[in-house]
């Protein structure tokens, strides 16, 4: 595979890291900004490139676009077009909101929240291969969109927990996450299981619950407790160096109000397992500040994605495919 391409100019930007001999984010400019940025340049760029492009999210994981005119979702969902990749439509707790075509808000969850790191959708059967952010206002401060190789994660738990991990990737994990009927946004979780399934009628929703591998438990206040497992601790992706994916959200479900994980066979996880894996996915973390018009390609099995606490405004779009 050919790692450059003459229609696009590699560049640096502020929080990238050499992680394992690639640079994260791989940031990609217009070869020559006064001609080539606007979106009809970039769109041929991406056409006549897709399959570099490709290979460049998953040999650098994150690809970040920066310079070039991109305005708003319309813009963002040609971008998007341009490959051809399906798309795969979001199940999960973040209350979002339908723009155009192809794109939605990311979570509308409080600003001041932190979204834990999570690769997106990591518990349901489909997943998507690539998580595609875009910046329309950047926040005036925080609300960066942090992102970790979930590769050293597995790497650095098994130098500190070798058996605690294989006992855990062994047996599996289990999870429970309690949602309500409808959407609450004064919560990043807020999103109530008739929007999430996209029905309010019970069998059916436990229909579309089982077809995604959950099953669930009614609460006499409308809500729903659903449960998966058992699910992998670590898993390893064609194409990704035989890297051992930390593909699981034990961290951020683990001990919580409306969420659990434990072992599948319902053995609980030793807390200090917990809380050191969340200093090692902290201090494993690659971050850089949104510009306006910033297109961001995660590896979604690479990559585990999260969100900093933001002072308004702050607007970033999504789109997830397949
Ligand atoms: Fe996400």
């Amino acid at each position: 595979m050919e790692f450059s391409c003459e229609d696009f100019k590699v560049g640096k930007c502020e929080g990238q890291k050499l992680v394992d001999g690639e640079t994260m984010p791989l940031v990609l400019h217009s070869p020559d900004p006064n001609n080539s940025s606007d979106l009809d340049s970039l769109v041929s760029s991406l056409k006549k490139n897709k399959d570099w492009f490709e290979q460049m999210i998953i040999k650098n994981s994150a690809v970040l676009l920066r310079g070039y005119d991109v305005k708003n979702a319309e813009d963002f969902n040609q971008i998007v077009e341009a490959f051809g990749w399906d798309d795969i439509r979001y199940v999960g707790p973040a209350p979002r909101t339908h723009v155009y075509k192809r794109i939605w808000t990311a979570n509308e969850g409080p600003l001041e929240e932190f979204i834990y790191y999570h690769h997106e959708m990591v518990l349901i059967k489909e997943c998507p291969k690539k998580v595609i952010l875009f910046c329309e206002v950047p926040p005036p401060k925080g609300g960066e969109t942090p992102f970790v190789p979930s590769f050293r994660v597995t790497e650095r738990m098994l130098e500190e927990f070798p058996g605690a991990v294989e006992d855990i990737d062994g047996k599996g994990l289990k999870y429970t996450f309690t949602a309500l009927s409808k959407n609450d946004t004064s919560s990043m979780r807020g999103r109530g299981w008739e929007d999430a399934f996209g029905t309010s009628d019970r069998a059916e929703a436990e229909k579309r619950a089982k077809a995604l591998g959950m099953d669930m438990e009614w609460l006499p206040n409308g809500g729903v407790k659903t449960i998966l497992g058992p699910r992998a601790l670590t898993k390893v992706f064609d194409g990704r160096k035989g890297r051992r994916m930390w593909f699981n959200t034990m961290v951020g479900m683990h001990g919580k109000e409306h969420s659990s994980a434990m072992m599948a066979d319902g053995t609980e996880i030793p807390e200090n397992v917990v809380k050191r894996c969340g200093e090692i996915i902290e201090e494993e973390s690659i971050q850089f500040k949104w510009e306006k018009g910033d297109v961001l390609f995660l590896d979604n099995l690479a990559l585990l994605h999260g969100r900093r606490p933001s002072l308004p405004p702050r607007r970033v779009l999504v789109t997830t495919c397949k």
